[in-house]
């Protein structure tokens, strides 16, 4: 239970990827479960709740951000160049997803990355943790602390990586199994992710066992597909009998109305097709895509078959956690100017429909948890206007393509303040 409290501020809020609702002059009331229970124009705040205690805002007000695709392990690993994907999991990544054997090293990255998505603004994150099941129980108690609402998995592998970060099938399954049972639904704010890293580094019998666990304990699956040129070649020559690299995990019984597969770009109309008849999402990662060199993600035939798409940072591919950064980069691979209303849809309400949590965040709408953010905007741009005179795609304007400056002010989840100041990117020094 928390106190009832009223906020005044500009509120910019998602209806969809093409409109957004603009109170210059907004309020927005949280009852005491946390939860909105008004949101409008201050000129219309209902009577009944001017007793409550009032805050207000210099600064514009937004849905809490969500990273629907994010390696916590990888933390420090952003801006290692290793030209193409899988070149660069052997070089930097595997090596430093083994260091998590180590409970201190797996403590002090943790508590550094929840730190780091509250300063960026975000409030929900889908997250992939290493093999370690210590390392995940660990990331687990981490976001906890935090207060954020967290999506995790255990990653599996079963062949094709580093001895050390291989096991049986039988034995990563069982370790899920225990992590789901301790972790899956232990609050509101935490769920479990069944998470095969992708079908190359997974044997048949680990992609069905994981596919059987998510069933039987209704959690999420996480996966990677069709992102790279070289992976594809290799999960074509691993699974010969699949048509594709999406028959693949189809076959598994992978592909789940809670599925997330990140990437996607070198796909078709098949294996779109497919996606959509079992109503999966996809992560959209440009800045990884950008920076592995990996492609360029075809949007249109996304919305043409109908699959449901939202923003992921993907670090350490990714080179920040910012989720600004990452809707201006959305901008980047695209062969067209891009209206800034559509990324920030893609880390807010998209990304909470990708996650199927669009009934309860995503946006600042009265019967949702109030998730929210304050972000300061640049003096520059407002160029002697008061913010309260701009509109709202001049605001979308600014957060998006402006994206280096933003600095996240209070941050609350479920209407608990997490956070008194973000910042940019603030990521403390590793203590180990
Ligand atoms: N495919 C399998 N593992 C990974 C990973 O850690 N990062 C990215 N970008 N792609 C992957
Ligand atoms: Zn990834």
């Amino acid at each position: 239970m928390i106190t009832p409290f009223r906020l005044h501020a500009a509120l910019l809020t998602p209806l969809s990827n093409e409109r957004m609702a603009w109170h210059p002059h907004g309020a927005l009331v949280v009852d005491e479960r946390g939860s909105i229970a008004w949101r409008g124009d201050e000129a219309a705040l209902p009577e009944t709740f001017l007793p409550l205690p009032a805050m207000r805002s210099p600064h514009v007000l937004l849905p809490g951000l969500i990273d629907v695709h994010v390696h916590l392990p990888q933390l420090d690993c952003r801006g290692k160049f290793g030209a193409s994907l899988l070149e660069w999991l052997d070089r930097f990544i595997y090596p430093e997803e083994m260091r998590f054997a180590d409970e201190a090293v797996a403590r002090d990255v943790a508590r550094r990355f929840h730190a780091a998505l509250i300063a960026a603004g975000t409030t929900t994150a889908m997250v992939y943790g290493t093999v370690h099941e210590r390392a995940t129980d660990i990331a687990f108690e981490e976001a906890e602390r935090a207060g954020l609402r967290i999506i995790l998995g255990k990653v599996l592998m079963d062949r094709e990586a580093p001895e050390e970060l291989l096991e049986s099938a039988i034995d990563g399954l069982s370790a899920t199994e225990r992590l789901i049972e301790r972790w899956h639904r232990k609050t509101p704010r935490l769920w479990y992710a069944v998470t095969p890293r992708f079908a190359l580094s997974c044997t048949t019998q680990m992609l069905t066992g994981a596919a059987v666990l998510a069933k039987r304990h209704d959690t999420y699956v996480q996966t990677h597909c069709n992102e790279s040129g070289g992976e594809i070649a290799r999960v074509a020559e691993l699974f010969p009998e699949a048509a594709h690299y999406t028959g693949v995990y189809e076959a598994a019984g992978l592909l789940t109305p809670r599925t997330v597969l990140g990437h996607n770009i070198h796909t078709d109309d098949e294996q779109l097709a497919m996606l959509r008849a079992h109503g999966c999402a996809v992560a959209h990662c440009p800045d990884s895509n950008l920076f592995l060199g990996s492609g360029r993600f075809p949007i249109e035939m996304h919305e043409h078959h109908g699959v449901h798409f939202a923003l992921g940072s993907d670090v350490g591919a990714g080179t920040t956690l910012s989720m600004f950064h990452i809707m201006h980069a959305m901008s980047h691979v695209q062969a067209r100017s891009l209206h800034p209303f559509e990324p920030l849809y893609r880390a807010t309400l998209g990304g909470a429909a990708a996650l199927g949590l669009e009934d309860s965040i995503g946006s600042l709408d009265a019967g949702k948890e109030a998730d929210m953010i304050e972000v300061e905007i640049e003096q520059s741009f407002c160029r002697g206007k008061r913010l309260q005179d701009l509109s709202a795609q001049e605001i979308a304007s600014v957060l998006v393509y402006r994206s280096a400056n933003q600095r996240v002010g209070r941050v609350w989840v479920g209407g608990e303040k997490i956070s008194e100041r973000g910042g940019t990117e603030d990521v403390p020094t590793p203590s180990v």
